[in-house]
C-alpha cells in the first residue's frame, strides 16, 4: 500500500497530526507499537497551552475539551511551606493555560480519527525506515504475522523518545544534547477533589511537590524521589505522608486522600536531537526532545512540532513548497530551545539537588524570593508558563 505521509506512534504527536492532515485531504497512515487500550493507560501530562489548546480545536477534536477542560488563570507556588500565587493572565498579557488530561486529548484525537475512517495499525511490531534519503521512502512492519510494507512519500517520526524514527537517522549526522537529573518524579492519580484551586509548585528541603488535578473530583499529585527509587521502594501512605510534609500547613490539613488510581515513576532529564529533519523524515515531539515535567511543556512542545510540520506538509502538498523543508527545524528549535530552557530553569529553582550546599540552598531562596516579588520576575514566569509563540515558516 501507499499513503502520503507515513506517521510513527499514536501518542499525542501521532494522532494530532494524522487529524490534521486528514482535514486538509492529505492521506496518511499511523503504525502504533502498542494497543490502543495501552496508549490510553499512560498518565503523563496535565497543562495545555493556548496554542495547542488552539490546534486541537482546528484538527476538530476540541469540543469535550472545551466542555470539560479546566481554565487556569492563575498558578500558585510554595517555597518552604510558604504559599504564593501568580496571576498569569495578568503577567501574560492575557493568556491563560486550561487543565486536560493527555489521556483524554489521545482519547478525543482517536475518536474523530475512527469517525474520519482513516487507518491505525495498532500493535505493528519492528516497525523498520527504509531509503528515507530517496524520493521512494518506505517503512516495514510486522502485524497479525505479516509481513509488511507501507510506501509514503514522507516519514513523520512520532514514536516517543525510544522509538525507531531518530535511531533511523545515521549517527553521525546526529546533533544530540542531554542533560540527566539525579532524581524523578512519583506520580500519584486519585479520585478525591484537588487540594487547592490552582496548581501549586512546592520547593521544599525535602525535595520538590506537585499538586495538579484533572477535574473537580480527581487529583494528580507528583513527590521529587531519588533516581535509585523504585515503584516498590513507595506505598500510597507513604506518599500522603510525604507530599503532607512538602505542601504549605493549611493545605496538609484540608488535603482529601483516598486510594491510588495509577502510582508511577518518571525519570527527569533535558535532551535535544537538533537534527530534526532527515531526507524524507521528521521528527516531532518527544522523538526530538525530551525536558522535565516541572514547566508542564512535554505534550505542548509535541504540538508546536505538530503545527509547524502540519503548516509544511500543507505548503508541500498544496503549492509544492518543499524549498520550505529546511525550516522545518529551524522554526521547530527556536522555540524547542526556550521551553529546554525554562524546564531546567523551573527544575533547578524548585527541586533539592543531593549535590547542593548551604550556599546553593540560600542563594535558590534569594532567586525564588526575587522572582516572586518582582513584576519582571513573574512576568518572565508567567509568558514563559502560558507559551511562548512559534515562528512562522515564511
Ligand atoms: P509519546 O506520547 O511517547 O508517543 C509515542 C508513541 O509511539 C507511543 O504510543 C509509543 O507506543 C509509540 N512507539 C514507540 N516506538 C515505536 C515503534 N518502534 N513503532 C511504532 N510505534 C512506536 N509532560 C508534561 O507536560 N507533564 C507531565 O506530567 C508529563 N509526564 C510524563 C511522564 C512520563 C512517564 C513520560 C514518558 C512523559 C511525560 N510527559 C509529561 C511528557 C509528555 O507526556 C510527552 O511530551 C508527550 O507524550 C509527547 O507525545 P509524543 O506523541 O511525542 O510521544
Ligand atoms: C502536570 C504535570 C506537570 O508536569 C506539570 O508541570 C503540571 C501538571 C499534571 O500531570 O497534571
Amino acid at each position: 500500500t501507499k499513503t502520503k505521509v507515513a506517521i510513527i506512534g499514536a501518542g499525542p504527536s501521532g494522532l494530532l497530526l494524522g487529524q490534521l492532515l486528514t482535514k486538509a485531504g492529505i492521506d496518511n497512515v499511523i503504525l502504533e507499537r502498542k494497543s490502543g487500550e495501552y496508549v490510553l493507560s499512560r498518565i503523563r501530562a496535565g497543562v495545555l497551552e493556548q496554542g495547542t489548546v488552539d490546534l486541537i480545536r482546528e484538527s476538530g477534536a476540541g469540543a469535550r475539551m472545551d466542555a470539560d477542560g479546566l481554565i487556569h488563570t492563575g498558578t500558585d507556588f510554595s517555597f518552604q511551606g510558604e504559599h504564593y500565587h501568580l496571576d498569569l493572565e495578568k503577567y501574560s498579557g492575557g493568556k491563560q493555560v486550561v487543565v486536560y488530561g493527555q489521556t483524554e486529548v489521545t482519547r478525543d484525537l482517536m475518536a474523530e480519527r475512527k469517525k474520519a475512517g482513516d487507518v491505525t495499525i495498532y500493535e505493528a511490531a519492528n516497525v523498520q525506515l527504509h531509503d528515507i534519503e530517496s524520493d521512494n521512502p518506505y517503512v516495514t512492519y510486522e502485524h497479525q504475522d505479516e509481513n509488511l510494507r507501507l510506501d509514503c512519500d514522507y516519514v513523520a517520526g512520532c514514536d516517543g523518545f525510544h522509538g525507531v524514527s531518530r535511531k533511523s537517522i545515521p549517527k553521525t549526522e546526529l546533533e544530540e544534547y542531554e542533560k540527566v537529573y539525579p532524581f524523578g518524579w512519583l506520580g500519584l492519580m486519585s479520585d478525591t477533589p484537588p487540594v487547592n484551586d490552582e496548581l501549586v509548585y512546592c520547593a521544599h528541603e525535602r525535595g520538590f511537590a506537585l499538586c495538579s488535578m484533572r477535574s473537580a473530583t480527581r487529583s494528580r499529585y507528583y513527590l521529587q524521589v531519588p533516581n535509585t527509587d523504585t515503584i516498590e521502594d513507595w506505598s500510597e501512605e507513604k506518599f500522603w505522608e510525604e507530599l503532607k510534609r512538602r505542601i504549605p500547613k493549611e493545605m496538609a490539613e484540608r488535603l482529601v486522600t483516598g486510594p491510588a488510581l495509577e502510582m508511577s515513576i518518571a525519570p527527569l532529564r533535558s535532551y535535544v536531537c537538533e537534527t530534526m529533519q532527515y531526507g524524507k523524515l521528521f521528527l516531532l515531539g518527544d522523538s526530538a526532545h525530551i525536558v522535565p515535567p516541572t514547566g508542564a511543556k512535554g505534550l505542548n512542545l509535541a504540538a508546536s512540532d505538530v503545527e509547524t510540520a502540519y503548516r509544511l506538509f500543507v505548503k508541500i502538498y498544496q503549492e509544492g513548497r518543499t524549498d520550505l523543508i529546511p525550516r522545518y527545524q529551524e522554526v521547530c528549535l527556536a522555540r524547542v530551545w526556550k521551553s529546554v530552557r525554562f524546564s531546567w530553569w523551573m527544575t533547578m529553582l524548585l527541586h533539592r539537588f543531593p549535590s547542593s550546599s548551604r550556599f546553593d540552598f540560600r542563594v535558590q531562596q534569594a532567586e525564588f524570593d526575587y522572582f516572586i516579588n518582582s513584576e519582571a520576575g513573574k512576568s518572565n514566569i508567567a509568558e514563559n508558563y502560558v507559551g511562548l509563540s512559534l515562528e512562522k515558516l515564511e
